[in-house]
């Protein structure tokens, strides 16, 4: 018996993932970010609507590398691996959570600047042996599975370069693809680029946005482009980055590039002329083996609303007026769901999820939408547009279950004030990698939102475009990533802490797990030596308040790996909350022009993460309960010396000391403002910074 179990775990690991090892296809492994298909759907059957009540934690493990773990991640062979941090990558046996190795790719250090805007690792991909993993410093790597030993690691970025990878990559015949953010912090071109995964040698590169036309085009795609775009876009970057999704098409071979928003958001800077600005917005189809552009769709010509369609891809079939279709489905942040034809790139519905007001519908014929030419915000004049850039969808991955028919959508509904810049739109420039380049103005008082932000779960049939259910979420973006099974399971964690499971044809709630924190990231399904396991990672990662009874704590809060079985019998320790009020300091007398210097300074560099108004929501710690911006000498190791930069705490050595004073002024300010009205959370606060998942 004592031998069996010795012995098993060793041949487990040594049939896992010598090279030539590949994923299967079956269900027993989740080898990338959207399963086995791409919608994040398992043909398992083992849990079900009818036993999913004995669901139980297997196991579960505690992440403490600092910053977050908003991460997707994936399973083979019975072991599990997932990021966390901005550099960690784990491999634990998935049957009782041992660790068997731990990479850290030491990536903060590198990534300077960067980090002060970008989160961490999204998600990783398997293939043939190899793990794969794009880090903010802008190195793809790849890891033997087995042994975690760096088999090699290229830079896929220049010198210099603000790019950064917060990104899964994919991965298909031989090669691993990866793309990149950075397009609201600096002058960045989009592009994806292919390597050989046996050495890492780059094999192609598209670029999503043309460059300097007076340098020559890469490819006729580019030339293309270029016709719809005008001024001197290049100037600007152009953005288009592949920031979040892709997926791969074994029946055409090709690979289907989410394209994000433009850089900067408002098009009048960038291309004051008009145009498309092709790729902005675009689903873009390439050829696999080449990387030779096929064909692409648009969701928004002209993007000026940082709307994206970098939201995840799903593929299937449908049959749709009785004949069936190769389809590829997208909910991008325009708050329309898009059923396409993969074989042309050519739509065939499309319909809005939630109320939208950019546009009335759109145009089957042409594939373009019908537009509200106000939501442009022309001639000066402020427009309030739904959705927001958080999207009517974000990074929260959808997923499809072709028993129940439905596609499951988090969504949102929201909306933001667009202005132009109060400079000049000629003389706008980007500022130092501080500031997202938004373009866009502060809002005139008084132009706000008309209804207050909500987000709720929302079950789609893709074939009659209509919603066969909704489930209303927690706060303003409540609802986390989901993952759904053959049978008939909709796993999905919620802001308010329940990891749930809901009956996928009916939406009826079966079970639910309290974990202690905000469950956001996406679940994923496989099996580990012959059983059945749904593992997803857990912790709150809101920069902002989000409008809950009670926000979460970075301090307080234990991310965790979670894991659950039928019959699960672990146990998470018990948590007393802890109340964390905001500090006075009755010593300070608050100068008002230094705390009023404080608050711009926190605006461009700090509320991203510690939150709009320093009203955290767990991304990173309250700063108006913390102790260390009172003691000069710890605050200024922390900002200036760098001393949590592996915590994922960035480093601010050019802040010179009337700001840091500035800072500490404001940061009593507030506090005290928040200790004499307890009630000054302000969920659906409008602040550039924190809003975007832009990365
Ligand atoms: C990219 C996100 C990010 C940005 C931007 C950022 N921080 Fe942080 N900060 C963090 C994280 C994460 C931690 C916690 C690190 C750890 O686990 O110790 C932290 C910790 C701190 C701490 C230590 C608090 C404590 O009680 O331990 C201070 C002080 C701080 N930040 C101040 C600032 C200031 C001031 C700015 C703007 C100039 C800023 N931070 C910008 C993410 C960020």
């Amino acid at each position: 018996m004592r031998l069996r179990t010795l012995i098993l775990p060793a041949i487990a690991l040594l049939a896992a993932c010598t090279p030539g090892h590949q994923a299967r296809r079956d269900g027993r492994d989740w080898p990338g970010y959207g399963g086995i298909d791409e919608n994040h759907y398992s043909p398992l059957t083992e849990i079900n609507d009818g036993n999913v009540g004995k669901l139980g934690l297997a196991w579960s493990h505690d992440i403490n590398d600092g910053g977050s773990a908003l991460s997707a991640p994936i399973a083979v062979n019975g072991i599990l691996y997932f990021a966390s941090g901005y550099d960690h990558v784990r491999a634990l046996d998935a049957s009782n959570g041992r660790e068997l190795w731990h990479v850290d790719l030491k990536a903060t250090q590198k990534a300077g600047r960067k980090m002060r805007g970008a989160w961490g690792i999204r998600g990783l991909a398997y293939d043939d042996g190899q793990i794969f993993v794009g880090t903010i410093d802008g190195r793809l790597t790849a890891i033997n599975a087995r042994t975690g030993h760096v088999a090699w690691s290229v830079m896929t970025i220049g010198k210099d370069d603000e790019r950064y990878i917060s990104g899964a990559p994919w991965t298909f015949r031989g090669k691993v693809l990866i793309g990149h953010g950075g397009a609201d912090f600096a002058p960045i071109r989009g592009y994806v680029t292919a390597y050989d995964q046996a050495t890492g040698k780059q094999l192609w590169r598209f670029h999503t946005v043309p460059g300097d036309p007076t340098l020559g085009f890469e490819n006729k795609a580019m030339a293309m482009a270029a016709k719809t775009w005008t001024g001197q876009w290049w100037k600007y970057g152009g953005g288009g980055t592949a920031w979040n999704a892709m997926a791969y098409d074994p029946k055409y071979n090709r690979i289907y590039i989410g394209v994000g928003n433009g850089s900067p958001w408002n098009r009048k800077i960038r291309s004051p002329g008009g145009g498309d600005n092709l790729f902005l917005c675009s689903i873009v189809a390439l050829d696999a083996d080449t990387g030779e552009y096929v064909w692409h769709y648009q969701t928004n010509p002209g993007e000026t609303w940082d709307f994206n369609s970098a939201m995840d891809i799903e593929l299937t079939q449908l049959t749709i007026d009785g004949k069936p279709r190769d389809v590829l489905m997208q909910a991008p942040k325009n708050g329309f769901f898009y059923v396409i034809d993969r074989a042309t790139g050519k739509l065939i519905s499309a319909r809005n999820i939630v109320p939208v007001n950019w546009a009335s519908g759109i145009d089957v014929k042409s594939g373009r939408p019908i537009e509200n030419p106000a939501a442009r915000y022309p001639g000066g004049k402020a427009a309030v547009v739904y959705p927001s850039p958080f999207g009517a969808h974000n990074i929260e991955a959808m997923s499809f279950n072709p028993q129940s028919g439905l596609v499951y959508i988090p969504a949102m509904d929201q909306g933001r004030v667009y202005i132009d810049p109060a400079e000049p739109l000629a003389t706008w420039r980007h500022l130092d990698g501080q500031r997202i380049s938004v373009g866009t103005g502060a809002p005139p008082p008084g132009v706000v939102p008309d209804r207050k932000a909500t987000s709720f779960l929302i079950a789609w049939n893709p074939v009659t475009q209509r919603e066969a259910w909704r489930i209303p979420m927690p706060g303003l973006r409540g609802g986390g990533g989901t993952a759904t099974t053959a049978g008939n399971l909709l796993f999905q964690g919620n802001a308010s802490g329940k990891f749930m499971a809901y009956a996928a044809n009916s939406g009826k709630p079966l079970w639910s797990f309290d974990a202690q924190t905000a469950v956001m990231a996406q679940p994923i399904i496989y099996r580990a030596r012959g059983k059945e396991y749904v593992t997803v990672i857990a912790g709150a990662r809101f920069p902002s308040a989000i409008g809950l009874p009670r926000e979460w704590n970075y301090r307080t809060q234990q991310w965790r790996v979670l894991t659950f079985a039928l019959d699960g019998r672990a146990a998470l320790p018990p948590v007393e909350p802890v109340d964390m009020p905001a500090i006075d300091d009755a010593a300070l007398a608050i100068d008002p022009a230094k705390a009023t210097l404080g608050a711009a300074v926190f605006g461009q560099r700090c509320s991203i993460c510690h939150g709009a108004n320093a009203v955290s929501g767990g991304a990173a710690p309250d700063l108006l309960a913390s102790g260390v911006p009172m003691e000069r000498e710890s605050f200024e190791s922390v900002l200036h010396d760098g001393m949590l930069v592996e915590r994922g705490m960035p480093r601010f050595e050019e802040l010179t000391g009337d700001e840091l004073t500035g800072l500490q002024h404001y940061l009593r300010q507030r506090a005290r403002e928040v200790l004499a009205a307890q009630a000054a959370r302000q969920p659906g606060d409008q602040t550039d910074r924190g809003l975007n998942e832009g990365q």
